[in-house]
């Protein structure tokens, strides 16, 4: 017999998403459009990105029920970074096979992951069936959450774009830089051209001199203004710290455990301004965001 994990990639090879699931799916009830999405994004890859997700995730945990959504899809390791193994991925939803709510990972109190799956290439470039099956099974569990983080690829792929584009708040990470700094840039237009509304905030990752990490930020919050006519927050610049490679190893979040390193109280604060943020937000409704975010 077929083992699943052969017949969810058979499924995922085919491209196929059945009409039956999408029919169902698309009549799941509408969450009431609680749930907050923050999306961590870049440019380049090794920013970041999944450092600040597994803390931002931990602490907004600590205030309402969390979905980490890892977006690294094919290459997924956010589960890495909270200590788990997850036995299901999101690539069985994507197939058809089961529902989101099957497949989410509880870690601890406060937070589940949505596991991306590893060494399924298919999963980088969803098709638009496959990303409508996505925003559907999205809709299906928001009412369930209070928050979610994404926890995106690096680079400019549709489905990152989309992803982007359909949470309430993106947040840019860039180191200083500059192959970093111009990349995150290019993230930038191409978001910006997608929604034009979209008021991305900037993080300055890994910064030595603090000197550095603020010419950073003025270089790009600089560009952004000029060339795309949005002005571009800054609201943390986090220290280069050994600390996340001593979590990395723990596999555990910066902020769990590990006591009061400067990259931790560094990212409880950008925690506390973030959870203030995403409570005054309204929000949009991931699913039904990311179904009007497609593109061919
Ligand atoms: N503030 C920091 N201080 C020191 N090391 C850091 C810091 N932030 C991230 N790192 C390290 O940089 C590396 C890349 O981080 P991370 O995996 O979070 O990046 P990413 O943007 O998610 O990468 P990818 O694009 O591959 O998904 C990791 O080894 C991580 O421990
Ligand atoms: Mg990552």
């Amino acid at each position: 017999m077929m083992s699943e994990s052969v017949a969810m990639q058979e499924a995922l090879l085919n491209r196929e998403v059945s009409s039956a699931v999408l029919t169902e799916l698309k009549e799941a009830p509408c969450s009431g459009n609680a749930m907050r999405s923050v999306c961590v994004v870049s440019g380049k890859g090794g920013t970041g990105k999944s450092m600040i997700s597994a803390s931002l995730a931990f602490l907004l945990s600590e205030q309402g029920n969390t979905l980490l959504f890892d977006a690294d899809l094919g290459v997924a390791n956010a589960h890495i970074l909270q200590g788990m193994r997850p036995t299901h991925t999101i690539a069985e939803v994507i197939a058809g096979q089961t529902s989101m709510r099957n497949v989410v990972t509880p870690c601890y109190d406060g937070l589940d992951l949505l596991a991306g799956g590893s060494g399924v290439a298919q999963l980088a470039s969803l098709n638009g069936g496959e990303l409508e099956v996505l925003g559907a099974s999205f809709r299906s569990v928001e009412e369930e959450y209070c928050y979610m983080v994404v926890d995106s690829a690096a680079g400019l792929s549709r489905q990152t774009i989309a992803f982007a584009a359909a949470s309430d708040r993106v947040l840019v990470v860039t180191t200083p830089a500059v192959t970093a700094l111009t990349d995150a840039y290019a993230f930038l237009k191409v978001l910006l051209t997608r929604r034009p509304q979209c008021r991305p905030q900037l993080i300055i990752n890994r910064v030595v001199v603090p000197a550095e990490g603020d010419r950073a930020a003025e270089r790009l919050t600089d560009v952004t203004k000029r060339f795309l006519g949005v002005e571009l927050e800054c609201i943390a610049q986090l220290p280069d710290d050994r600390a996340a490679f001593v979590a990395t190893q723990e596999q555990r979040p910066v902020v769990r455990g590990g006591g009061n390193s400067h990259l931790a109280l560094a990212l409880r604060e950008l925690g506390r301004t973030i959870v203030q943020d995403l409570d005054t937000a309204r929000p949009c409704g991931f699913g039904s965001s990311l179904h009007k975010h497609l593109v061919d």
